[in-house]
């Protein structure tokens, strides 16, 4: 019998309507167009301002366009993994709500927390649950709703994130394609670097906590810049010598979009000197956590051919990251 391995079979994205350009940043914060486009890459995200909807509301949306798109009864999912880092309350998971709310009513759900990594390691339980034979139909979403925990006054991260989700469903395969390897890390260094620090059970919610905006999300861009490019990099370059591929092999690059200047980084290291591999949308929706992932495959889906080989990679806070090696298994 040939081995299971657990494929990516449909993908599906949403980003919220509202758009905040580095422009309308220039009025909020003492910045430029100019600073945050060659600093970053970025020049405009989106922004979910209905705030009645949290960012279950962004991952139903994505899931919905992927049944719709797959042809899919929601009733054969068998789980639903939620990666977030901004779910719609600290308790009850967010993955059960957008699970109901899809019609998968035969799944179980959680929420996977690891920050910016939360999809990559998403997909890794998901091909795990599926290459066991133990779950045939699993859904894997990234969705945040960075813009509930960024401070518009704080110009050293309002400029960095946006809103957005993406999801896959993963299945089996018994071609060879799918998820091939993977790298993933971990290390409390970077626990103090990137950071909400209070509202968890450390520092629980007062009004003081509230007064000094320990709320927000709160970075040493500095640090985290030089972990992410030498850490993301380095796994990169590892799963590609790892499993003997040469650039020429790789075909797409699913990088994490937190600076386009890392992700160049990390496309360096690689090798990978034709830019049109090096998959981008950082400029049209900022750093979305951990949607950027799937909302890379969800924006560039049609371009992938059957048994082209990708390359994911991830860095994120606490800090988390990793990389993955994985052949699509689709034409679109
Ligand atoms: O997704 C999770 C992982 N997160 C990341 O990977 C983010 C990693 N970090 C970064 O992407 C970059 O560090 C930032 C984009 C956050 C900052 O870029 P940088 O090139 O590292 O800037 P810096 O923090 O070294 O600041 C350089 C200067 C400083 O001024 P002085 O001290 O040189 O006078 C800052 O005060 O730029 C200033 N600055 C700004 N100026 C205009 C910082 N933010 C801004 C801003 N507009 N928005």
């Amino acid at each position: 019998m040939s081995k299971i391995t657990a494929a990516i079979t449909a993908v599906g994205g949403y980003v919220p309507e509202d758009v905040l350009t580095n422009k309308m940043l220039e009025e909020m914060v003492d910045t430029t167009d100019e600073w945050i486009t060659t600093r970053t890459g970025i020049k405009e995200r989106r922004i979910l301002k209905d705030p009645k909807k949290g960012t279950s509301y962004l991952a139903i949306q994505a899931a919905k366009e992927l049944i719709r798109k797959a042809n899919l009864d929601p009733k054969e999912i068998d789980l639903v993994i939620m990666g977030t880092a901004t779910p719609d309350m600290p308790v009850a998971s967010t993955g059960v709500h957008v699970a109901t709310q899809i019609g998968a009513t035969n799944a179980f759900s959680y929420d996977l927390q690891a920050a910016c990594s939360s999809f990559l390691y998403g997909m890794s339980t998901a091909a795990a649950y599926i290459e066991s034979g133990r779950y045939k139909k699993v859904m894997v979403i990234g969705a945040d709703k960075m813009s509930s925990i960024i401070d518009y006054t704080d110009r050293t991260t309002c400029i960095i994130f946006g809103d957005g989700a993406g999801a896959v469903l993963m299945e089996p395969n018994t071609e060879g394609l799918g998820l091939q390897d993977e790298i993933l890390r971990s290390d409390s260094i970077g626990r103090d670097s990137l950071n909400i620090e209070a509202g968890g059970s450390l520092i629980p919610p007062t009004e003081e906590t509230v007064a000094k905006k320990l709320h927000f999300v709160r970075q040493d861009g500095k640090t985290v810049f030089k972990f992410a490019v030498s850490n993301m990099a380095g796994v990169s370059e590892q799963i590609m010598k790892r499993n003997n591929l040469t650039n020429e092999d790789v075909d797409w690059l699913v990088a994490h979009q937190a600076n386009k200047r890392i992700i160049d980084a990390t496309a360096n290291r690689m090798h990978l000197h034709d830019e049109n591999k090096v998959l981008m949308n950082i400029e049209r929706y900022g750093n979305t956590t951990s949607a950027t992932l799937p909302l890379l495959l969800s924006d560039y889906e049609k371009k992938f051919k059957k048994g082209d080989n990708l390359i994911f990679a991830s860095f994120g806070g606490g800090f988390t990251w990793g990389a993955a090696y994985l052949k699509w298994a689709y034409n679109s």
